[in-house]
Order: structure tokens, then C-alpha cells, then sequence
């Protein structure tokens, strides 16, 4: 018997039909098309399909969708504003803060979440923040130096061009 739900995801408010088993992840990514949330794993262990829930983060293959019913996300495609990059994207392009790719949309939603709360957190903060996001290929150096540039930047004191 499906349920009617509605979320509002990145601003838009969408009212669906769905099986009450649909995860949240399945639900954003098959029913809505937003497909940069990705999905890493079956055991919410890699974080790639970290979203904005009602303004924390959270594993959206750990949520029903139903459990989203009246929630607000936010998922990667919300961040740039205006054709402007986020500074979070911004940051992990200059630092080179990703190689496949595919953690990189979970990794940029649990530091936004680390950045609304700590605006500005230590490298230790940031590799604490990170603790539930997996990434098979780079190595957490650039990653959180993408942090730390996004996060000068958002409090106005980023150095801007060239990054290094
Ligand atoms: S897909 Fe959700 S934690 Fe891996
Ligand atoms: S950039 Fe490939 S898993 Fe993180």
C-alpha cells in the first residue's frame, strides 16, 4: 500500500506516492532524478549518499522515505547558487580534493553540515567530521584541505585564485 509523502528538496516541494520500504537515497535518486547523490554500499558504513535533512546530515540509505515526509533536504544539485559554485565545490576543485569521484558528493554535504555547525574547525575537527565518509582512492589530504579552503572562504578570508 503506498503512502503519500511530501519533502521539499532544495527548495522545491514535491508530493509523491511510495512503497513504505523506498529508502530515502532510491527515493532521490529514482523518483525525483537526482542522481548525485550516490550510493556506495548496503551497510550505511562509505556516507556517499549523505544529504541535508532538516539541517544535519544524514545517511539517506539509512532513511525511509516516508521518514522524509515533511522534511526539508538538501542534496549536491542544491548547493550552487546562480551558476555559482558552492565554496565547498569550489574548494575541492581547486585543491584537487577528489580523484573517481564518486564520495564526493557525500563528502561535500557531511562538511557542509560540519561547516553550519563549526565554521571554523581544526584539521582534527575536520578528519573527526569525515569519520563517516569512506573514500577508496585519494586519501583524506586534499579532501579536507578543500574543506579548509571552503571554509576561509566562507568566512571571508579565502585567499581566492590559485589556491596554493
Ligand atoms: S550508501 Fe549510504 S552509507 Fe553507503
Ligand atoms: S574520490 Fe574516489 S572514492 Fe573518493
Amino acid at each position: 500500500m503506498k503512502q503519500q509523502i511530501t519533502v521539499t528538496v532544495n527548495g522545491v516541494q514535491h508530493t509523491s506516492e511510495v512503497e513504505p520500504r523506498l529508502l530515502l537515497v532510491h527515493y532521490l535518486r529514482d523518483v525525483l532524478n537526482l542522481t548525485g547523490t550516490h550510493v556506495g554500499c548496503d551497510t550505511s558504513q562509505c556516507g556517499a549518499c549523505t544529504v541535508i535533512m532538516n539541517e544535519s546530515a544524514v545517511k539517506s540509505c539509512t532513511v525511509l522515505a516516508v521518514q522524509a515526509d515533511g522534511a526539508e533536504i538538501t542534496t549536491i544539485e542544491g548547493l550552487a547558487k546562480d551558476g555559482q559554485l558552492h565554496p565547498l565545490q569550489e574548494g575541492f576543485w581547486e585543491m584537487h580534493g577528489l580523484q573517481c569521484g564518486f564520495c564526493t558528493p557525500g563528502m561535500i554535504m557531511t562538511a557542509y553540515d560540519l561547516l553550519q555547525k563549526n565554521p571554523n574547525p581544526t584539521e582534527e575537527e575536520i578528519r573527526h567530521g569525515l569519520e563517516g565518509n569512506l573514500c577508496r582512492c585519494t586519501g583524506y589530504q586534499n579532501i579536507v584541505r578543500s574543506i579548509q579552503y571552503a571554509a576561509d572562504k566562507m568566512r571571508g578570508a579565502a585567499t581566492a585564485a590559485g589556491g596554493e
